[in-house]
């Protein structure tokens, strides 16, 4: 049998444009150690780069990279096995971001409802680099031909795009250069939602502190927003059908699965007929079990943050080795003269 033309690799994102939350744990994170742990090979990144898309303080970004980078740790990236790094040290993504500004169509990035989303009323005002994201996000997939990228249920349509990409280079230039990539969105948490609004999504970014989990949050501070979750007055149903009008009760039920390993399914069966009086306490234990120790681990990890540039450089110069060829092919395939020497 021959070699498939693009061997598995992984790559995924986070922006480090804010504390991380519950959802980007369960959505990201632990799937990340995950894969990385199935011993396929793992490309993860802080993605600085697209933070600035929107206004960051300087010192709050490099806190916020580091801090990004101790959360991967912590959870289990073993920057040994996985390559960790943040994206501005390697410019091959820009570079290829660069080259696909060209590819993408106006309509197709119009189209994406993040950034209509994020703009709101204000699309005059906001950066242009924000509407050029998902282009970005594609080289950061395609800098290193990677096959699948885990993320949670807010990334497919960016997804979608990095997909029309690398079909249109590889049609624009009549080659078979990029692969077609595959999300992986996969788990009970897809898509964690808000505990104060179960039809809002759980976000760094919503102003209230009470509506999503920091991984920085201590033990009291997880157990006390877990009781005050929305709710409402019913008992748990025996099963998942009968959670569809239920999105703050379906939130939890999914939050409990994910933190668990088990599925949904599994844990409206163990739990029909508990009252949330019950299945609170039950999720504030499970959720201080498997947050603290990640929590306590990051805080250690962030009182040596030379450590961790170092790490982060190291990671880097690892991924400069896979990318740099790839975006010099593609420099060749678009017809740049490279004649420089050195
Ligand atoms: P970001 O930083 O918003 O989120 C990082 C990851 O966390 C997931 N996530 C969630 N999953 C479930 N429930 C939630 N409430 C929740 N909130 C966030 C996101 O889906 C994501 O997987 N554009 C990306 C970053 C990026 C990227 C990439 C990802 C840049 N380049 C290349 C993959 C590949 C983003 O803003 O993620």
């Amino acid at each position: 049998m021959s070699a498939p033309a693009f061997p598995t690799r992984i790559f995924s994102g986070i922006q480090p444009s804010g504390g991380l939350t519950l959802g980007n744990y369960l959505g990201a994170l632990k799937r990340f150690v995950e894969k990385q742990d199935e011993g396929i090979e793992t490309i993860y990144c802080m993605v600085d780069m697209h933070a600035i898309t929107v206004w960051q303080d300087p010192e709050k970004l490099r806190q916020q990279t580091r801090e990004g980078a101790a959360a991967f740790i912590a959870a289990g990236i073993d920057p040994k096995r996985s390559i960790l790094f943040n994206q501005s040290q390697v410019t091959a993504h820009v570079e290829l971001g660069w080259i696909f500004n060209c590819i993408a169509r106006m309509g197709w990035m119009s189209r994406m409802t993040q950034f209509k989303d994020k703009a709101g009323k204000n699309s005059e005002n906001v950066s242009l680099g924000l509407f050029a994201y998902p282009s970005l996000m594609a080289a950061d997939i395609l800098a290193y031909k990677a096959t699948h990228v885990p993320v949670g249920d807010d990334q497919k349509q960016h997804l979608e795009l990095c997909r029309d990409i690398a079909i249109k280079f590889n049609n624009d230039y009549k080659v078979d250069f990029f692969p077609v990539v595959e999300p992986v969105i996969e788990g009970a948490a897809t898509r964690v939602m808000s505990l104060r609004d179960g039809t809002k999504k759980m976000s760094k970014s919503d102003p209230s502190d009470q509506s999503r989990i920091n991984l920085t949050d201590d033990a009291d501070t997880i157990a006390k927003k877990i009781r005050k979750a929305k709710t409402d007055p019913e008992p748990l149903p025996d099963n998942l059908a009968d959670l569809k009008d239920r999105p703050e009760a379906k939130n939890l039920v999914n939050i409990y699965a994910a933190l668990a390993g088990h599925t949904a399914e599994q844990v409206i069966k163990d739990y029909a007929g508990a009252q949330f009086g019950t299945f609170k306490p039950a999720l504030a234990d499970l959720a201080v079990a498997k947050l603290e120790p990640i929590t306590l681990e990051m805080n250690r990890l962030m009182q040596d943050t030379a450590e961790i540039d170092r790490i982060l450089g190291e990671g880097a110069e690892r991924a400069d080795t896979i990318a740099r060829p790839i975006v010099d092919q593609v420099y060749d395939i678009v017809g740049m003269i490279r004649s420089r020497r050195g």
